[in-house]
């Protein structure tokens, strides 16, 4: 089938290019003309696992393309998916203004039957918005507004979307449902139909509740120090429960990203405006925020002072596979660290380009070893598994003192104590 995408950023690049790569005629559309032009070079202007290879193997088949004009998208396309950025508004609440843009834009190049999906995460009642402003525009256009929300995962994006666990695709009008079907077919999932919003209501409903896993077992972790528990065996035990599920029942320095802080905010703010204000998710919010805090109470608590402390980092993206910076917890604590005047040495395999704009204090190093030079302490804050398997031993020899703080409950604490370390993480 022909497929438009507009917006070629982590959304709209990699659902357009697995949409390529099980047999779609597929044009992604992006205002940025350099960027429109490194795609075409085949350059990827992110890191995700998979995604080059697909993407130079697709344009070559002639199956994908890129182009900076959404009228030849338009009129080329039988359904046209909107992927712009959804961003976060200092109240919480979501800045539409690129969804209802393209709406607009499409809108005027409509000549005949079009069907318009958002897959951006939008609030609920976003999408009836879409179908008025695109009837204001272009009057009588005849066009149906799909909900089709996305629930792929930085880092793994390309496997999520290849092999998903369900579609949701929610309609106005049954006209829709057949050419989405058909669309998806190939990815031989379950496929659920609702109405629009309802598959708005289940992005949010799903992101929150992802968090709200992730809270509660940080509050669970912040009571096993407290008794002497281990948080990790408490999840075992729960997650064996085939209705609890262990997936994200991780402890650690909390949940950051371009989605769940923005996706959190967002539903608590909907729910707010729709007449009942969502207690439990302010609550999931507050619980993030501490975690931090906590993380950076134990840091001081060992050290004293950080003033001129030296403090190796490992780990800046907002977690592992990713070089992705956004709303990441590991920025934020070394933002803290610097300004608390620690001196901070940070290594991650992928994200320190990303980084260094924004903590322009910290020193970015070329191997992880080296972040452990003279430290006073050593903070793990992001999951990436190569971390795993660093020479421990060498690194605590670098050390002026072998403190490890793991915030992401990645290293074996018997191991780590073993080589010397005094070492501390979350909830063990
Ligand atoms: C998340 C959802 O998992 C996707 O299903 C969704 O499509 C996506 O948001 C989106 O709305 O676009 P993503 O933000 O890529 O995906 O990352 P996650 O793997 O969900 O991790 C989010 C944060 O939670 C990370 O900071 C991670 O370190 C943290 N996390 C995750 C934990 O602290 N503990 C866990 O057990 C799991």
């Amino acid at each position: 089938m022909k497929l438009a995408i507009v917006g070629s950023g982590y959304v709209g690049l990699v659902t357009g290019t697995c949409f390529a790569e099980v047999g779609h005629q597929v044009i992604c559309v992006d205002n940025d003309l350099k960027k429109v032009h490194q795609l075409q070079d085949g350059q990827i202007p992110i890191y995700e696992p998979g995604l080059e290879e697909l993407v130079k193997k697709n344009v070559a088949a002639g199956r994908l393309s890129f182009t900076a004009s959404i009228g030849d998208a338009v009129q080329q396309s039988l359904v046209i998916f909107i992927a712009v950025p959804t961003p976060p508004q200092p109240d919480g609440s979501v800045d539409l203004s690129f969804v209802e843009g393209v709406a607009r834009e499409i809108a005027v190049h409509i000549k005949e039957y079009r069907i318009v999906v958002d897959k951006s995460t939008v609030p609920v009642k976003t999408g009836e918005k879409v179908a008025q402003t695109i009837n204001r525009y272009n009057p009588g256009a005849d066009i149906d507004v799909v909900s089709n929300p996305e629930f792929l995962r930085e880092g793994s994006a390309v496997e999520d979307l290849m092999k998903p666990d369900r579609i949701v695709i929610g309609v106005s009008s049954e006209r829709a449902v057949a050419p989405m079907k058909e669309i998806y077919q190939p990815f031989h999932a379950p496929i659920l139909v609702t109405d629009l919003n309802s598959a708005e209501l289940i992005k949010h409903a799903a992101n929150s509740f992802l968090a709200l896993k992730i809270s509660y077992i940080n509050a669970v972790a912040a009571i096993c120090e407290a008794s002497g528990a281990n948080v990790e065996r408490v999840a075992d035990g729960m997650g064996a429960d085939k209705r609890i599920g262990r997936a994200f029942l991780n402890a650690g320095v909390g949940y950051g990203g371009s989605c769940f802080p923005k996706d959190i905010s967002a539903f608590i703010r909907i729910s707010r405006e729709l007449g009942y204000p969502f207690h439990l998710l302010e609550e999931v919010e507050k619980i993030n925020a501490n975690q931090k805090e906590r993380f950076l109470k134990k840091v001081r608590e060992a050290l004293w002072i950080l003033r001129n402390k030296k403090i190796g980092v490992l780990g800046l993206a907002f977690k592992g596979n990713t070089d992705d910076v956004r709303s990441s917890v590991a920025i934020e604590i070394v933002k803290q660290l610097l300004a608390e005047g620690a001196e901070v040495r940070a290594f991650d395999p992928k994200a320190m380009e990303k980084a260094e704009s924004l903590v322009p204090g910290a020193k970015m190093v070329e191997k992880a070893e080296e972040v452990a030079d003279g430290a006073d302490a050593l903070l793990v804050l992001t999951e990436w598994t190569d971390f795993k398997s660093l020479p421990w031993l060498a690194i605590k020899k670098r050390m002026l003192s072998p403190l490890l703080f793991d915030g992401r409950n990645l290293l074996n604490p018997e191991e780590m104590r073993s080589l010397g370390f005094t070492y501390t993480s979350i909830g063990r």
